[in-house]
């Protein structure tokens, strides 16, 4: 498998899973349509390496697989629409049917395709994993907007009024709780059925909250990395949704493009899906308190003042085991991707403060409550 397509490879984890690739001597063709607000002015961005073959389409479009196919023998299929936005028809229209048109066409074409790597994501099990002391191991529904209002973030069991403690969540139990995360499920049940099917091995790739350089400045989907360091750097205190206490399990991004490779290559991954999370479970304070020390400004805190996301999840860790089980572990720390995000960002021409915009836009359409701003 010398000829590999990368899906999205403008992108965040495409661009380094696309370096990864050339430096092992693939050849890459990338396939992105350079969508706005990822890509300023569907400009192809300066740290995609000149050693790919680039070409500029829309998943969507059957006639863009079909050029794009040609002469490749694997694909990694990270092309795809993520927002908190309530456009919920875009991210079947981009993400399912993308996908769908995909193995369309390696099936009416009879392509030889012999590995599809589908991008799916941490979000497909929604709140994840829980154990009640009495009632045992629970996956909870959302929480809803009335808790939420009355700043009830914590999670309790549905037979009784424990608090809920955090598992890890293993691969075994989806539970999507939105279009994004319905979508992402979607896209990996097109892969690994289909795939089956038609025996085109397919993984599905789990990421967990990925960071590092190179996340684009406008995606308001981009995480605590982008935002902290947005307010950081302009000397505004970190606002954390919810109370900060909410926890994660961060992965730096050329970790993920070291567990792609491994799908890539490894036999034994054929027509499974692993996780990929950081090992590491950090609260959102914390994870700011780590963006503070990184920027040295005693003048700024994290505060929370008393905002939430409606339809974040609580708290959600995964568990890596079965990929470890094949010699992948993480190796970067939160302290070197927050490191190396801010020394990229700062140099770069197109940073500026992206995130009070983007709050704005968010309250307006309801996604972000409890304001009392205007
Ligand atoms: N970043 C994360 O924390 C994270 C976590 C879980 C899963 N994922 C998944 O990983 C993949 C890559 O995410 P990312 O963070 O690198 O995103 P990104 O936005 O940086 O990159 C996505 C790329 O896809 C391109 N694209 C979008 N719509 C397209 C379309 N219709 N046709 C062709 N190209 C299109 C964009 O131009 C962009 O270059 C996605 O599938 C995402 O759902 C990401």
């Amino acid at each position: 498998m010398k000829n590999v397509l990368v899906t999205g490879g403008a992108g965040f984890i495409g661009s380094h899973t696309v370096d990864l690739l050339l430096s092992r001597g693939y050849n890459v063709r990338v396939l992105d349509s350079l969508v706005s607000p990822v890509h300023l002015d569907n400009i192809k961005p300066d740290y995609l390496s000149k050693d790919v073959e680039f070409v500029l389409g829309d998943v969507r479009d059957k006639a863009v697989w079909e050029s794009a196919l040609i002469n490749i023998d694997a694909v990694f299929h990270l092309a795809a629409y993520q927002d908190y936005l309530p456009d919920f028809s875009k991210f079947f229209h981009v993400n399912t049917v993308g996908t769908a048109n995909l193995y369309e066409v390696i099936v009416e074409h009879n392509l030889s395709i012999g590995k599809i790597i589908v991008a799916s994501s941490q979000a497909i099990y929604g709140e994840g994993k829980y154990r009640c002391k009495v009632h045992g191991i629970q996956y909870p529904y959302p929480r809803s907007n009335s808790q939420l209002e009355m700043h009830q973030w914590d999670i309790v069991c549905e037979h009784c009024d424990n608090m809920l403690e955090l598992d890890e969540t293993d691969e075994m139990h989806v539970n999507p709780h939105n279009s994004y995360s319905m979508s992402k499920y979607s896209q990996e049940m097109i892969g690994l059925v289909l795939g089956k099917r038609y025996e085109i091995p397919t993984v599905g790739m789990r990421y967990s909250i990925v960071q590092g350089t190179r996340q684009s400045f406008r995606n308001a989907y981009s995480g605590v990395l982008r935002i902290f360091a947005m307010q950081a750097l302009s000397g505004h205190n970190l606002t954390a949704y919810e109370d900060g206490k909410q926890i994660r399990d961060y992965v730096n991004v050329k970790d993920v493009a070291c567990a792609n490779i491994i799908a890539l290559e490894d036999k034994r991954t054929d027509y499974c899906s692993y996780n990929v999370g950081g090992g590491r479970q950090v609260t959102v304070n914390e994870f700011g308190n780590i963006m503070l020390e990184a920027v040295g400004n005693d003048a700024i805190q994290v505060i929370s003042n008393g905002e939430y996301r409606f339809g974040d999840t609580r708290h959600i860790i995964s568990n890596t085991n079965a990929l470890r089980e094949l010699g992948w572990k993480p190796k970067s720390t939160i302290e070197t991707s927050v490191k190396e995000y801010i020394n990229w960002a700062h140099n770069h021409p197109d940073f500026g403060d992206y995130v009070s915009s983007a709050m704005i836009n968010m309250r307006e359409l309801g996604t972000v409550r409890g304001s009392t701003l205007k």
